[in-house]
């Protein structure tokens, strides 16, 4: 049979809320025309993130009653240690209440005023925690990542040329590690080739400079890896994660997005002397060692959610239903990120309302849209999160894994295409307060007349 089926049954299911055009303008009126300052009750489908957002499978629950809320030495440490360590092959597991504090602790320990961290493209709070401890976070993408409708495979790569340069030019005690993020969400949700991977470790094994990664999907990119990557046709999605893992020195890792979590992290290391700098900076914010900021019946949940996202049948419908909505807008003319990757679909905001210059911020135009007209949240990925170090002026809707059925993506193709039809009526933004540092969660908007 052709047809891709969700491998899953619904057991549970949540109300939604419907509301009317007339009701979503005022809320988001209301909310500064900023999407994160909406309450969740009122809106229809959110595509905000992924992140925290997945439906738990029996099994994660049934594991979140077998948690060992021990204070020190639970046993759900030790079931997630041993999920981890077969599936990374790292040394030291340190658990973390969500990814950004596995960050804050890594970049804390390992880096230095005036050092740089470069990486394919470094999420907000990645950057955030490199920037916070006097370092530079460089994004090097790869150059076949400039052009969002080239539908070319591993557009997530690093660029290896340029890090290359970058290490003569700086110096490689003036690069404390590089980060490798897969995939790369804030590229639009590319996937970052194992070529690639092993090109960077060899170059940085040269200079003895550290490689992590920032494994936050590393089951969709190596599920990628198989599908795209000449010779990896043979290898099960874990094989293949194995050895990504094997070529890096340590992660950071959110379980909010591949272990299906709705809370967790983890750092890891190789290196004994980090992993104890590491642990004693834990202790201060987040907790013991054998359970960082999270209880024990969270471990659990990842331990089970770490194996199950790496089962080929989800995997294959992970990506056939984020690619079916990905064609259906772009077979409509909509220009989005090419070719659709496993989290989210990108719209290329900057194309789709080329009236609207960046500075007007055209992704938040776009995004408020499919607020008013459809309660549809999605996520500016732009020159609002980004400000000058934006790429692209993207609006991206992730899909939260194993939530929404075929229906309701149907629904949000429905209301793209009226929006599409309609885009030379929408107008630009401009910020009115910004009481924040990360001001996509904060700043206040007033649409600017046409
Ligand atoms: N790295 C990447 C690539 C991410 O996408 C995220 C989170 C993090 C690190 C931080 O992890 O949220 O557990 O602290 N991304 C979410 C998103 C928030 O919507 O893409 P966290």
């Amino acid at each position: 049979m052709k047809t891709i089926i969700e491998p899953f049954r619904i057991k549970s299911v949540e109300p939604l809320r419907q509301t009317t055009a007339t009701e979503r303008a005022a809320l988001i009126e209301a909310a500064g025309y900023n999407l994160f300052q909406l309450r969740a009750a009122d809106v229809l489908i959110d595509l905000l993130t992924d992140s925290g957002t997945s439906a738990m499978s029996a099994e994660q629950w049934a594991a979140i009653m077998r948690g060992d809320e021990s204070y020190a030495g639970s046993e759900s440490f030790y079931r997630l240690k041993k999920v981890v360590s077969e599936l990374t092959g790292f040394a030291h597991l340190i658990p973390t209440h969500q990814g950004r504090a596995a960050e804050r602790i890594l970049f804390a320990v390992m880096c230095k005023p005036g050092q740089i961290v470069p990486s394919n493209t470094h999420f907000d709070t990645t950057r955030a925690n490199i920037e916070a401890n006097g370092a530079t976070a460089l994004d090097l993408p790869c150059p076949e990542s400039e052009e969002t409708q080239s539908r070319l495979p591993f557009k997530g790569n690093i660029n290896v040329t340029a890090l290359s340069s970058l290490i003569e030019s700086e110096g490689a005690a003036k690069i404390p590690l590089v980060m490798v993020t897969v995939t790369n969400n804030s590229g639009g949700g590319q996937p970052v080739s194992m070529d690639n991977i092993r090109a960077v470790r060899e170059l940085t094994a040269r200079h003895r400079i550290p490689l992590y990664l920032d494994a936050c999907r590393f089951a969709e990119n190596a599920y990628m890896i198989q599908q795209r990557e000449p010779g990896y046709g043979r290898f099960t999605p874990k094989q293949i994660a194995q050895q990504m893992f094997s070529l890096a020195d340590g992660c950071t890792f959110s379980a909010k997005k591949d272990a299906f979590a709705n809370i967790g992290g983890f750092l890891c290391t190789n290196d004994t002397r980090l992993a104890d700098q590491e642990k004693n900076l834990l202790i201060l914010t987040e907790g013991f060692p054998t359970y960082g900021g999270l209880a024990g019946r969270d471990l659990d949940a990842i331990a089970v959610g770490l194996e199950e996202v790496l089962d080929p049948h989800y995997l294959e419908y992970r990506f056939a239903s984020t690619a079916y909505l990905g064609n259906r807008i772009s077979d409509a003319g909509v220009p989005i990120m090419l070719p659709p990757g496993g989290h989210a679909i990108y719209i290329d905001a900057a194309k789709m309302l080329p009236h609207i210059p960046k500075a007007r911020f055209p992704g938040q135009s776009l995004a408020v849209e499919l607020y008013r007209a459809g309660g549809i949240r999605s996520c500016e990925i732009g020159s609002v999160m980004f400000g000058e170090h934006a790429h692209y002026e993207l609006v991206r809707l992730a899909i939260p894994r194993r939530v929404y059925t075929q229906s309701h993506i149907d629904y949000v193709i429905e209301v793209i295409l009226e929006i599409q039809a309609r885009r030379g009526s929408l107008t630009g933004y401009e910020i009115v307060s910004q009481p924040a540092a990360l001001r996509h969660f904060t700043a206040r908007f007033r649409p600017l007349a046409g």
